[in-house]
């Protein structure tokens, strides 16, 4: 199992440019010497690199995942390594909770929190300070722990080079790698509906368009919809952008998208899959309702029928679509390399200079973006 675990961290490590080149400095000039770092993140070979690296820079890492999503022989392989990780794929939301507590009860210098499921254990406790990866740990920050957080966090997820690295360009490429691995079907002439022209959205129906697929945007934003019009899409109301779609896509954050309503309108056949964080956005329990029968027509695609015989496909249950499916992948590894780099020098930067920061949820400094920006032009200029 351990081998198994190492040598998928391996693959991934080797493959994450910038990450290796922090590692190198930070073997040098050891920025987490003597102090200890709490973290609650999914793990996995990527976030496990992540941790290696820190590991690298003289940290104390103690790790847990979240819940459901711990890959058991990347546990194994860091704790071999001498990284000490808790926690398995099959714990409940009780023993979740234990593995948490756990890490928050350590003499912890510094926190990297998914959620703010640590820091909303000891919110005022005297560590340097922590970042945050996800909106919406950076959102419970900033409402239920507002005035109560004593050190600054920075929130990673806030940063320009991830939305544009991970959201639109990480998202566009999974979801569409997913789709092709699921159905197995061809792209070129598909008509394809895509709701929501954010990051997501627009990265989605770029790499849709790309492989030859003829794409209508759905936006309510006009500021939004006139940047898909300028990228060359067609922007439909949506009654009008489902009629002959064979492939709807939803990358909204809103609830209800895709209800039986619109699928009325929707052509027998068509395959229905949803990118956002919530699997809220497709109505699955209306459809479900709403179908006479539901039935697994293949991993990650069923089948939903209603009266008259109209049916449609949905695909991974309306969860999101790049995480499901056989042998799911999420995100490139470049575009998670990016994300964790920014990770492992926000984290150096509160290690070393934690002065110059404010108390509170904070946006990524800039010098921090700008640097890793051009090291990942050089790394993709180089080849
Ligand atoms: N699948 C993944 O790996 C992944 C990665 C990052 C983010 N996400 C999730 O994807 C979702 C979108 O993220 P984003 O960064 O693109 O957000 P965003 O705010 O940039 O874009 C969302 C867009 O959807 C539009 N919209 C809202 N309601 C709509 C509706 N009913 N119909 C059509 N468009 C509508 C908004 O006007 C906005 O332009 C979020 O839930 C986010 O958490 C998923």
């Amino acid at each position: 199992v351990a081998e198994s675990g190492a040598r998928r961290i391996r693959w991934v490590a080797d493959n994450m440019m910038l990450l290796g080149a922090i590692a190198g400095r930070f073997t040098d000039e050891q920025p987490f010497a003597g102090k200890t770092i709490g973290v609650s993140i999914h793990l996995e070979p990527k976030t496990a690199a992540l941790l290696e690296v820190l590991d690298r820079g003289g940290a104390q890492v103690i790790a847990t995942g979240n819940l459901g999503t711990t890959q058991d022989d990347v546990v194994v392989a860091l704790n071999e390594s001498g990284i000490r990780a808790i926690g398995r794929r099959d714990d409940d939301p009780r023993a979740h909770a234990d593995n948490l507590d756990r890490v928050a009860a350590e003499e912890l210098d510094l926190i990297l929190d998914n959620g703010a499921d640590l820091v909303a254990r000891r919110p005022d406790v005297r560590i340097i300070g922590g970042t945050e990866e996800t909106t919406s740990g950076a959102n419970r920050l900033r409402d239920d722990l507002a005035g109560h957080v004593r050190f600054p966090v920075i929130v990673i997820n806030d940063s320009p080079l991830k939305s544009i690295v991970e959201n639109q360009h990480g998202v566009g490429q999974s979801v569409m790698e997913s789709f092709q691995r699921i159905t197995n079907l061809m792209l070129p002439g598909l008509r394809t509906c895509v709701f929501g022209y954010g990051w997501c959205g627009r990265g989605i129906a770029q790499y849709a368009s790309r492989l030859g697929a003829r794409v209508v945007v759905v936006e309510p934003d006009p500021i939004k919809a006139l940047e898909a019009v300028m990228d060359g899409f067609e922007v439909r109301e949506p009654q009008d952008a489902v009629d002959g779609a064979k492939l709807i896509v939803t990358a909204t954050g809103a609830r209800g998208v895709v209800g039986p309503g619109l699928v009325a309108a929707i052509a027998s056949g068509a395959i229905l899959a949803n990118a956002g964080h919530f699997d809220t956005e497709i109505d699955v329990p209306a459809l479900d309702a709403a179908a006479q029968r539901r039935e697994e027509l293949a991993d990650g695609v069923e089948r939903l029928e209603f009266a008259g015989g109209h049916w449609v496909r949905l695909l991974t249950g309306g969860r999101m679509v790049n995480l499901g499916g056989p042998s799911p992948k999420g995100n490139s590894i470049e575009a998670m390399d990016l994300g964790f780099s920014l990770q492992a020098l926000s984290l150096e930067r509160i290690a070393t200079r934690a002065g110059e920061l404010t108390v509170g949820p904070q946006a990524v400094p800039d010098d921090i973006n700008r640097s890793l920006a051009a090291m990942l032009v050089a790394a993709r200029m180089a080849g």
